[in-house]
């Protein structure tokens, strides 16, 4: 009897110190700080390129968008900075795209051709069992393999990995609120490295799942970096089929991979100069109101 009370009197007491130690001196039993493997590497000055991915669906978006930025118009004349846009199709092209008159309609846009170094099209052939994007009600998730399939690649394309420092991925539901949006995209590449950058939902009257922290993937992204590209490879190996931009996230959240965080925590950045508001309605005026740095919206809600 004697004994089991020593026993608790000294466990209890066993635990008070360590608590207190603990609170005291944290890092005492810290083991030496370590150092992350891979290291950013400093951009080549080279263009900016601006990916529109669309399906068959999207093109009535790409339509309207083009027609806005008569009036919202991309760039200024003295507008310095090189960019390229790239239309980035589900499908064959040629196979949607018969008489060619989406070829035409992009490639004969004054505008597009007044701001833009380069307009290139390209089809990302996807097979009807890759081109998915669906709410699974087993998983309790989406199932995005359609948009995975278009994100991740490009990031392996040579053409891509030589030729740009940065991507801007523009889905057709995003679209401008006031005018030189485009000098301010690019305005974002100048200064220093990161790897993606982009914006926190504003879609909810509050964040409700933490799923809701993550950067939309309308955002920029950092190409030909090594170490990025280990994490879009862990993302995509972890993840699957998730939605890219919530699978990014996930990773930098996700307890395992803590080192991460740590050592590139600061190459994921919120801004503001594009604001996600997904399927929510919202008000361009309000937006324009109390958002002074914001010149791009992503969503299907917008009204006068
Ligand atoms: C650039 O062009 C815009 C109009 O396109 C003009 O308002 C602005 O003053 C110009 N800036 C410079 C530095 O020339
Ligand atoms: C090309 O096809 C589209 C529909 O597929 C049609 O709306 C358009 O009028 C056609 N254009 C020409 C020039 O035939
Ligand atoms: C982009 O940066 C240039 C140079 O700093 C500045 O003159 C211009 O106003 C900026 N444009 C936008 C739209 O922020």
């Amino acid at each position: 009897m004697r004994i089991m009370k020593s026993i608790i009197h000294s466990v209890i007491l066993g635990l008070l110190v360590s608590l207190l130690h603990q609170h005291y001196f944290p890092n005492c039993w810290s083991v030496h700080v370590t150092y992350p493997e891979c290291v950013p590497s400093e951009t080549r000055n080279l263009p900016l390129l601006v990916v529109v991915p669309f399906t068959e669906k999207d093109w009535s978006y790409i339509e309207k968008n083009l027609e806005l930025y008569s009036t919202y118009y991309p760039c200024s004349s003295n507008f310095s900075g090189t960019v390229d846009i790239l239309f980035w199709f589900h499908r064959n092209w040629k196979a949607w795209d018969r008489n060619s008159s989406a070829l035409k309609r992009i490639l004969e846009s004054d505008t597009l051709k007044s701001c833009f170094r380069s307009v290139l099209t390209e089809s990302a052939n996807l097979k009807p069992n890759e081109d998915l994007y669906y709410y699974s009600y087993l998983k309790l998730s989406h199932v995005s393999s359609g948009t995975c399939n278009m994100f991740y690649p490009l990031f392996k394309k040579n053409f891509i990995r030589n030729g740009y420092d940065y991507i801007f991925l523009m889905e057709p539901d995003v679209s401008p609120i006031r005018p030189l949006w485009l000098e301010a995209v690019y305005n974002e590449t100048q200064g220093k490295v990161f790897f993606q950058k982009g914006s926190i939902a504003q879609y909810a009257k509050r964040i409700i799942t933490q799923h809701d922290y993550h950067i939309n993937g309308n955002a920029l992204y950092r190409v030909n970096d090594p170490c990025f590209d280990i994490i879009l490879e862990t993302a995509q190996r972890e993840y699957r089929d998730a939605p890219f931009d919530g699978a990014l996230y996930a990773l930098r959240m996700k307890k395992s991979f803590h080192a991460w965080m740590r050592y590139y925590g600061h190459l994921f950045v919120y801004t503001d100069f594009i604001l996600n508001f997904g399927d929510n309605p919202f008000s361009e005026r309000q937006v324009l109101e109390k958002w002074p740095h914001t010149f791009l919206v992503h969503g299907k809600g917008r009204h006068d």
